[in-house]
């Protein structure tokens, strides 16, 4: 934001938000839509923004506030509609290391015949995000306007759009924020910021995956659990249906963790090669999603069209006529080694016989932080080849000598990325408890 600019009354109006917060006395509509407007507008810096954030993050926000920033959020852009379209569905997870559930679920449920509009954000943190993901892809645009999401959707039954001028933009400059000021692991925050996205999409129906453990923004079940409902409370007062799918966060998901590598492994996915947990989290989002696109339909059913989508190749042809409409390179799609990867590789390796029991995820999210994958500076660009590729997964055996993971990096760090994961993996003697990542599915509506 625009750090010149300063306002008296803006800047009055921020403190004092800071010192109510501070003293308990709650914040009212108006003074939560000001700060955010304040900010946008340039009448107060990032330093008074992060301030505020920071503040928050400390002190909590009671949920008619959190409510009220979220529609801060959504009405500092425009709030998209969709007519004609049938009934519109998105989805959004909390954040996780390795997470490309939405590469595989969108086209895969636009295929199932249910329009999808999804509006992503950039990684968070050591967590990567879609929108930095997606940028893989050459020339895609993730920047669209309210008229060319509403053509995209008519065009190819589904769109991924990032937050911009027209979609809110408070968020985006918050979120930006936030992934630099240790401010991303609040609740209000979260659930401001994503229900945020989620309104403004005008989508009739979403799917909040809310991820819970070690690698995820909230550490248990019962935390998971109150965000869900949070995030539903608030998506229901504006008129949007929702239900939450709870889903385990102490391992990676999938292989890759970094930004191409993940495009590629998605690919892989609607190509029919898919990975156990990865699979599971997908195939429970996307059933959701069909079922609340097609609410006529049983749940087998949707089950049904969810595998017939992949099978067919029918997601992947949807996947490639988006890329293309986006102004994507889809020969990225139909050769994904043409996908950015490092210049360099290095292969950690196993030191002992066994069985590995754990895969630490925050360790591995930090090494592919190190490796260039995201960012430790406000908007700094990032390196969209550098990853982990973990050769091993949990439950897996492996000798010593074998790899555990591969890094890939341009200009990134290596050793940090190498001892990060050398930490992450645990290996004992016994195969572990199989799980299956999918804990629990909330509906309050
Ligand atoms: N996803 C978002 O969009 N916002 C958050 O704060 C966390 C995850």
């Amino acid at each position: 934001m625009n750090n010149d600019a300063n306002s008296p009354s803006a800047v009055r109006r921020i403190i004092d938000a800071i010192a109510d917060l501070r003293a308990g006395r709650p914040l009212d509509g108006p003074t939560i839509r000001g700060v955010v407007d304040d900010y946008l507008a340039g009448r107060v810096t990032d330093y008074q923004m992060s301030a505020w954030l920071a503040t928050v993050a400390c002190t909590g926000l009671r949920p008619d506030e959190t409510a009220a920033l979220a529609m801060a959020y959504v009405d500092s852009g425009r709030r998209l509609t969709h007519p004609g379209v049938g009934r519109v569905v998105d989805k959004h997870s909390t954040g996780g290391v390795g997470d490309k559930v939405s590469l595989f679920v969108v086209p895969v449920v636009a295929a199932c015949g249910v329009p999808v509009v999804k509006v992503s954000g950039r990684g968070l943190g050591f967590m990567g995000g879609t929108v930095d993901k997606l940028e893989s892809l050459a020339g895609l645009r993730l920047d669209l306007s309210a008229g060319e999401v509403a053509d995209a959707l008519k065009a190819v039954g589904m769109v991924i759009t990032g937050q911009s001028d027209e979609v809110v933009p408070g968020d985006r400059a918050t979120y930006a924020l936030r992934d630099v000021t240790g401010t991303v692991d609040s609740m209000p925050l979260i659930a401001a910021s994503v229900m945020s996205k989620k309104i403004a999409t005008g989508a009739d129906a979403v799917v909040l995956d809310v991820k819970c453990g070690e690698g995820a923004l909230v550490p248990d079940l019962d935390a998971a659990r109150t965000l869900a409902r949070l995030m539903i409370d608030i998506g229901r007062a504006a008129g949007v249906e929702c239900q939450a799918v709870l889903t385990d966060m102490n391992r990676p998901l999938g292989r890759a963790v970094g930004n191409a590598a993940e495009v590629r492994e998605a690919i892989s996915a609607l190509q029919g090669d898919i990975v156990p947990g990865y699979h599971e989290v997908c195939r429970q989002v996307a059933v959701l999603m069909v079922s609340l696109g097609r609410p006529n339909l049983s749940t087998g059913a949707c089950e049904e069209l969810v595998e017939h989508a992949v099978a067919s190749g029918a997601a992947l042809r949807i996947l490639r006529r988006w890329v293309e409409y986006q102004g994507g390179d889809i020969a990225q799609i139909d050769d994904p080694d043409l996908l950015p990867s490092g210049r360099h590789e290095a292969v950690v390796r196993a030191t002992e016989d066994g069985w590995v029991t754990g895969i630490g995820p925050t360790e591995i999210g930090k090494a592919a932080l190190w490796l260039g994958a995201g960012r430790f500076q406000h908007e700094a660009p990032l390196d969209h080849g550098a990853a982990v590729l973990l050769d091993r997964q949990v439950g897996e055996r492996v000798a010593a000598g074998e790899p555990l993971a591969r890094l890939v990096w341009n200009d990134g760090r290596p050793d940090e990325a190498e001892k990060a994961v050398r930490a992450a993996f645990r290996v004992g003697r016994q195969p572990p408890e199989e799980i299956n990542p999918v804990l629990d599915v909330v509906n309050v509506n």
